[in-house]
C-alpha cells in the first residue's frame, strides 16, 4: 500500500505551526527501577547516569534503560506507519514461513508483533541486552547473544531474517550478512532497515554533533553512516533481487496533513530523546569528553532542533534481498 510518508511528494507545510514547546520526554531518575542490585550488576553497567548492557560490555554504544526502551518502542510505532506495515518484505509470498530471526531485537516489540501476526511461525529475537518482556506469545523467544560471534542456527533453516537499527553497532557488516545468508533457506529473504538521517537539514550545532559522533564511532570500529553500503554488501554476500523502499519522518508539527503532523510530533520526541542517548557513551568513552561537556552540546542542539521555521525530516531506508 502507498504511504504518504514515502517520497516523492513534497510535504505540505502548515504555516500555523511552530509553537512547539519541548519538554524533556522522560524522567532521568526512572532508571532506578525495581531490578535487584545483583541482577543489575550482572547484566547491566551504570555509567554517566545511563544504563548499558553488561554482556560483552562496550559492544553497543547506546543505553538500554527505560527511557531508551521507550524511545525504541516509539520509533517502532512510527516506522510501522511510515511503511504502512511491520515489514517491507512481501511476507504473503514467502511460503513456507516457519522460522523468523530478529537481529538486535531491542525491546522485542517487532518480534512480538510478528509472532502475533504469524502464529504458525516461530520468531526468535537476539540481542546483547536482556530488555525483552517475559510475557510474550508462545511462538516468540529471545536469546542474549552477540551477533558478531559465529551463529549456532543450522544453515538453511531460517525463512526470514529481520535486522533494524544496527548502524553504528556492527564492525563487519559483510560477515554479518554472510552469516544471515548461510542461515536462510533457498528462497528465504532478509530485510535490513536503517534510519539513514535522524534529521535533515541540520544547523551548525547539528553538524558538529554528527561529526563528533562519526569520529567516536570510527574510533570504536563501528562506523555510523554505512547504511547506504548495505545493498552492495547484500549482493557480495550472495543475495539477489535487492529491493529498496524509502520513507521520511517530519521532525515536529510543521506538516499540514494531520497524519504527518501527528507523526512529526512523535518523531520529534524520538529525536530529542536520542540526542543524549546517542552521544554520551561515544563522546565520553572515545573522545575523552566529560558528561557535562556532552550535556552542553546536547542542550545547544535541543535549542537548535526547537527553532521555528526549520522543516526537518528524518529518512529511513529498507532493503529486502533474497537467497536464490
Ligand atoms: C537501535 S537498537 C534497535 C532495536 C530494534 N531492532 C528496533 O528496531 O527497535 C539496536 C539493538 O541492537 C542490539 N545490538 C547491537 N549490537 C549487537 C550485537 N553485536 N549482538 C546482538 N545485539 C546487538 C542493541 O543491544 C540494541 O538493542
Amino acid at each position: 500500500m502507498a504511504s504518504i510518508f514515502c517520497p516523492p511528494d513534497p510535504i505540505a507545510v502548515d504555516p500555523a505551526c511552530y509553537a512547539d514547546g519541548d519538554s524533556y520526554p522522560y524522567d532521568e531518575n526512572s532508571d532506578s527501577g525495581t531490578s535487584s542490585l545483583d541482577s543489575l550488576v550482572v547484566t547491566h553497567i551504570l555509567e554517566n547516569g545511563r544504563r548499558y548492557h553488561g554482556f560483552r560490555a562496550g559492544r553497543y554504544l547506546l543505553p538500554n534503560d527505560k527511557p531508551e526502551q521507550e524511545r525504541l518502542d516509539l520509533l517502532h510505532h512510527i516506522l510501522r506507519q511510515v511503511f504502512t506495515d511491520t515489514y517491507t518484505a512481501p511476507l504473503s509470498t514467502l511460503k513456507p514461513l516457519r522460522r523468523i530471526l530478529d537481529l538486535g531485537t531491542g525491546t522485542g516489540r517487532w518480534a512480538i508483533d510478528t509472532a502475533y501476526a504469524y502464529p504458525s511461525a516461530t520468531v526468535m529475537g537476539i540481542d546483547l541486552s536482556p530488555i525483552q518482556p517475559s510475557w510474550v506469545p508462545s511462538n516468540c523467544s529471545f536469546e542474549i547473544d552477540d551477533l558478531e560471534s559465529p551463529w549456532t542456527v543450522a544453515p538453511g533453516s531460517v525463512d526470514y531474517i529481520h535486522a533494524r537499527g544496527l548502524s553504528g553497532s556492527i564492525r563487519e557488516w559483510p560477515a554479518l550478512l554472510a552469516q544471515a545468508h548461510a542461515a536462510l533457506r533457498h528462497g528465504g529473504c532478509v530485510e535490513v532497515t536503517e534510519v539513514v538521517a535522524e534529521m535533515a537539514p541540520v544547523g551548525e550545532v547539528g553538524r558538529e554533533y554528527e561529526l563528533l559522533l562519526a569520529a567516536a564511532h570510527e574510533r570504536a570500529g563501528r562506523r555510523l553512516g554505512v547504511a547506504e553500503e548495505v545493498p552492495g554488501w547484500l549482493t557480495e554476500a550472495g543475495f539477489v533481487n535487492v529491493a529498496e523502499r524509502r520513507g521520511r519522518m517530519p521532525v515536529g508539527k510543521w506538516p499540514l496533513l494531520p497524519a504527518m503532523k501527528e507523526l512529526g510530533k512523535l518523531y520529534k520526541e524520538v529525536v530529542l530523546a536520542g540526542l543524549e542517548a546517542r552521544a554520551v557513551a561515544p563522546l565520553t568513552r572515545y573522545l575523552g569528553w566529560s558528561k557535562e561537556e556532552v550535556e552542553v552540546l546536547v542542550g545547544n542542539l535541543r535549542r537548535e532542533v526547537g527553532e521555528r521555521g526549520a522543516q526537518r525530516c528524518g529518512r529511513v531506508v529498507s532493503w529486502v534481498a533474497w537467497k536464490a
